[in-house]
């Protein structure tokens, strides 16, 4: 079964797999990461692709669950990030089943470049799943992308603003809004990141 907003992933994952590598945990979130809790703390990537995150968390010290949905994509983080202990969990938005199953609670939930593969509904379904993993003070990280579609993708257009109005229904507020060029230099992408956690 085609799991909606992956496609186009499995078929061409170790080239993917490169170009996600081909930039670090620190070039991607450094208008961010100082909102991310120090470690030890337990870390939710979802859509977490070949683990270039993930693996970076986990070197930290962080205790790192990987939510791939893409079969190949999971088993390139499985070969390039072997040695760290991340544990990579078949699962995928909006519902994410498995993780809820588990009963877990995170202190930082990353979703970077996933959420535009979601339709509205998709994201107003995925939004109340994200809150309910999240420990009461934890906080959700997201990147959004903006620009053209590439082929073979689905992906839906998607705002900072829109983001924080969903994430207000379910108790959550924005610590940090921010816009940014693209990390491989594309110049028609743009990137907005949003930091959420409890309101107070
Ligand atoms: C652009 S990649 C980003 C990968 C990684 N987070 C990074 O920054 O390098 C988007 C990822 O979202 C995953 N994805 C697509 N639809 C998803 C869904 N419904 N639930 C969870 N992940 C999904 C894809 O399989 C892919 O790994």
């Amino acid at each position: 079964m085609m799991i909606r907003g992956t496609q186009g992933y499995g078929s061409n994952a170790p080239e993917l797999a490169e170009q996600y590598e081909s930039i670090t945990f620190d070039d991607v979130h450094h208008e961010v990461m100082h909102l991310f809790p120090s470690p030890p703390a337990r870390v939710l990537d979802i859509g977490a692709g070949s683990g270039r995150d993930a693996a970076a968390l986990a070197t930290l010290g962080h205790r790192v669950v990987a939510v791939e949905p893409t079969d190949a994509l999971r088993r390139e983080g499985l070969r390039l990030h072997a040695g760290k202990p991340i544990e990579w969990v078949d699962d995928h938005l909006p519902d994410l089943q498995r993780l809820h199953r588990r009963k877990d609670r995170f202190d930082l939930i990353l979703l970077t470049a996933v959420w535009m593969h979601l339709d509205i509904e998709e994201r107003r379904t995925a939004m109340k799943s994200l809150a309910g993993l999240l420990d009461a003070n934890g906080r959700i990280s997201m990147s959004l992308r903006h620009g053209p579609v590439p082929e073979g993708r689905r992906m839906f257009e998607v705002s900072a603003d829109e983001t924080i109005e969903l994430a207000g229904s379910h108790g959550l507020g924005a610590v940090q809004v921010a816009e940014r060029d693209d990390m491989l230099g594309r110049p028609d992408i743009r990137w907005s990141f949003v930091v959420l956690e409890r309101r107070r």
